[in-house]
């Protein structure tokens, strides 16, 4: 019997990363093969950019997978397996937003992290959920897989509001972190190591990392640390490779030191060094612009001229290799893998002496049937000082966004511990406000 084959579709078809997903879905056709790959967008011009270049480069490396793309939910999500979800609620110029307005107060401005993760968070909900709708309605069967951040408050959204719905919240800062690893202790691939794992989403910590015959690589893996942070581990891939990102690999040195029995998620350093974080920042250009004029015109750069030569022969689309994780655990839904995987789930006492309530991200065996947690037992009292503070920001932003609460979100803000006082928290919010009102519910 053939081997069934797959349609997905991705959703946020104008986003820079779908040519790297779509030519890594080509790559891997052997172990999941695919009937169509369809995309979804609400901004029909920026996604027709994307969409017209890769169905030139379908036609000619994979005419057998069908291809359309649509701003039509009905056409979009009719008839799927998947879907890969990577929305940007508002695209740059709100990134933009989230990132410079706080920096105007003298605080951290993150896409995902303190202020501006809150504001991209009470964008991304509506979104998210709306495409979660469009799929359970139109493919009851389906499963998304998303990666639309701010991803800690878009799962504590889901799990409020689409208890039941078969959604997978991921993160790929993870994989890229442990190939790095795996690189420090000349191993082929993070697939080689095995680790417990422990935090919220972009907030988290490995506690232990062994080899495939039981060697513990934790020292290895902290000399490293101590010396040069991630910085001298490059891992071989096209995703984290500025300047800025390399600052934040060497910056993980520092964050290790503060605990240097666990390894640090980078994005600790915007919790736990913020006042270098500032110090380091251009109010006037921040990563948003870097993004900007880098990923962005690189990659709409490359789809204009496939469009115009009419062929994608002379090059230019890379497969993001370390997306590869996503075909993983693809399959490992659809074939049953009962793979490890890194997931933000509810806690449900997987870390024992944590908010059973709190989306947490940890280690959980996938199958067909979801997903089985990992139990990481009791954590530090450092850690679970800092996540319980930062799962309250989480839990009041989306109490915010489904009560329509001025209140819940100056609350939330101000708890942020990268927000100095509640006056400066609703300076922010104020500005914020303002800056959203075509995209936030409104506050009362
Ligand atoms: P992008 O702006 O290039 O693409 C996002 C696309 O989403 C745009 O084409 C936009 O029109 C579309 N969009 C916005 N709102 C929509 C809606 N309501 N319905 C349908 N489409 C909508 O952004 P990007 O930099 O390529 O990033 C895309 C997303 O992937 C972001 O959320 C980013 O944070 C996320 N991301 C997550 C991870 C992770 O580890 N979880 C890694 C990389 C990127
Ligand atoms: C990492 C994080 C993602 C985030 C991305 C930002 O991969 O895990 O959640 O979206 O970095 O990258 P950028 O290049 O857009 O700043
Ligand atoms: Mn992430």
């Amino acid at each position: 019997m053939d081997k069934k084959k797959y349609s997905i579709t991705v959703a946020g078809g104008g986003s820079t990363f779908t040519p790297g997903i779509v030519l890594m879905l080509l790559e891997n056709m052997n172990r999941f093969p695919i009937q169509a790959i369809k995309f979804y967008d609400n901004d029909a011009e920026r996604q027709e950019i994307v969409a017209k270049a890769c169905e030139i480069y379908l036609k000619e490396n994979a005419p057998e997978v069908e291809f359309s793309y649509s701003t039509n939910p009905e056409e979009a999500f009719t008839n799927i397996d998947f879907v890969l979800a990577h929305i940007r609620v508002g695209k740059y110029a709100m990134r933009e937003k989230d990132e410079k307005i706080p920096l105007k107060y003298g605080v951290v401005g993150q896409e995902t992290c303190g202020p501006g993760g809150i504001a991209y968070g009470m964008r991304s909900i509506g979104g998210v959920i709306e495409i979660l709708d469009y799929m359970e309605k139109y493919s009851p069967n389906a499963w998304m897989l998303n990666y639309s951040n701010p991803a800690a408050i878009v799962a504590e959204a889901t799990r409020i509001l689409r208890p039941n719905s078969k959604i997978l919240n991921i993160c790929d800062m993870p994989i890229d972190l442990e190939e790095k690893m795996a690189n420090m202790c000349s191993l082929k691939s993070r697939k080689e190591m095995q680790v417990s794992y422990y935090g919220l989403n972009h907030f988290g910590w490995w506690s232990k990392i062994y080899d495939k015959n039981g060697k513990d690589l934790m020292p290895e893996i902290k000399k490293h640390m101590a010396s040069n942070g991630f910085a001298d581990a490059l891992a071989d891939t096209n995703q984290h490779v500025d300047e800025s990102w390399k600052h934040t690999f060497q910056k993980a040195r520092d964050v290790f030191a503060v605990d240097p029995s666990t390894i640090p998620n980078t994005y600790l350093k915007y919790y736990l060094f913020p006042d270098y974080v500032v110090e380091t920042s251009n109010p006037e250009y921040t990563r948003a612009n870097e993004v900007i004029d880098g990923r962005e015109k690189h990659v709409f750069g490359i789809c204009k001229n496939i469009i115009e030569k009419g062929t994608s022969k002379e090059g230019g689309f890379e497969a993001d290799a370390h997306a590869t994780y996503i075909v993983d655990l693809a399959s490992a839904i659809a074939e049953n893998t009962q793979e490890r995987f890194l997931l933000i789930v509810p806690n449900e006492g997987a870390i024992e002496n944590f908010d059973r309530t709190a989306m947490v991200e940890i280690p959980c065996i996938v199958g067909s049937n979801g997903y089985e947690r990992i139990c990481q037992g009791n954590i530090p009292q450092f850690q679970k000082g800092l996540m319980e503070q930062q799962v309250s920001v989480e839990k009041l932003t989306v109490q915010a966004w489904i009560e329509g609460s001025y209140q819940k979100l100056w609350q939330a803000l101000t708890l942020s511990r990268i927000v100095p006082s509640a006056r400066i928290a609703k300076l922010i919010l104020d500005d914020l406000i303002e800056a959203n009102k075509d995209y936030w519910p409104t506050l009362k």
